[in-house]
Formats: C-alpha cells, structure tokens, sequence
C-alpha cells in the first residue's frame, strides 16, 4: 500500500533523536491516512488524532527544553509557532470528535503540510545552532543530547 508521506533525507536535520521524533510523527500522519483508506471507525481516527495532539505536545516540549539549555535565540518565535501549531491540530481533533469534519484527502493534506512546512523552516533553522553546542562532540562518544533524554527517562518520550 501507497505511504502518505514517506520518510525521506530531505526531511531529515542529522540530529538523530530529533530526528527519531520527527519520523514517529510522520508515521503517526500515515496511521491515520491508512484509517482514511480502510474506512476505519470513526472512533479509531479519532484515537489515532488524539495520539498525534498527545506526542505533538511531548515533541515540541523536548525541543523548547533544548532551546532552553542551550540559549537559542529563536526561543521565542518558535514558541509561539508551537502554540500556534499546537492548536491547530488540537481544533482538527475537537472539530473530528464533534463530527463537524471527517477524515479526508483535505484533513491530510492538511497535517502533511502542517508538519512538513515546520520540519523544514522552523525547525531547519536551528540545526546550526544545535550543532554549535557540540551536540556530537565526537562521532564516537554519545552527545549530551542522548544523555540528556536518558536523564529525562527515555520511556516518557519514545
Ligand atoms: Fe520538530
Ligand atoms: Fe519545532
């Protein structure tokens, strides 16, 4: 069966645990396209929206906490853009509950973009950044980012 919306480099920032979040939302969007194709129960999409709202929250959570420690200056835009997006998909998911949308090529063109267009502005722009703060010292020795969400309790974010 057709992926919605396949994985691809040009999705990735090579930082591998944003990385890792970023492909577990895309899955999530494809999840919900399968059910959009199998005609699954209302009920099950709207689970399935649910999750995304939930691990939405956990992401951008993870990376305002890394801007946080390591002083970036876009701090407050992206923020906000956060909350902004927040609430999007949060609306897409009430409106879905309440039966005042349904699931269709319109909704998932909807979340493609949603996602896409912050992976790759937004989020694009502070890979220097992250880059700069050694987040991989070495390619060999683990970078304080991995120790960090060990710290945070790997099980709460994966
Ligand atoms: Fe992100
Ligand atoms: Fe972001």
């Amino acid at each position: 069966m057709k992926t919605y919306l396949p994985w691809s480099a040009d999705l990735a920032l090579g930082i591998p645990e944003i990385d890792n979040q970023h492909q577990l939302l895309v899955a999530m969007i494809n999840r919900i396209y399968d059910a959009l194709i199998h005609k699954a129960p209302r009920e099950e999409a709207g689970c399935l929206l649910q999750e995304l709202v939930d691990y939405t929250a956990v992401h951008f959570a993870l990376e305002e906490s890394l801007f946080r420690i390591t002083d970036y200056p876009g701090y407050d835009t992206h923020k906000a853009l956060h909350e902004h997006l927040k609430q999007q998909v949060m609306d897409t998911h009430r409106r879905f509950a309440d039966g005042q949308m349904n699931l269709d090529l319109q909704l998932m063109a909807f979340l493609r973009s949603w996602l896409e267009d912050h992976i790759n502005g937004e989020d694009r722009a502070y890979v220097p950044h992250m880059m700069n703060t050694g987040i991989r010292l070495k390619d060999d020795s683990r970078g304080w980012l991995e120790r960090f969400l060990n710290s945070m309790g790997r099980k709460a974010i994966a």
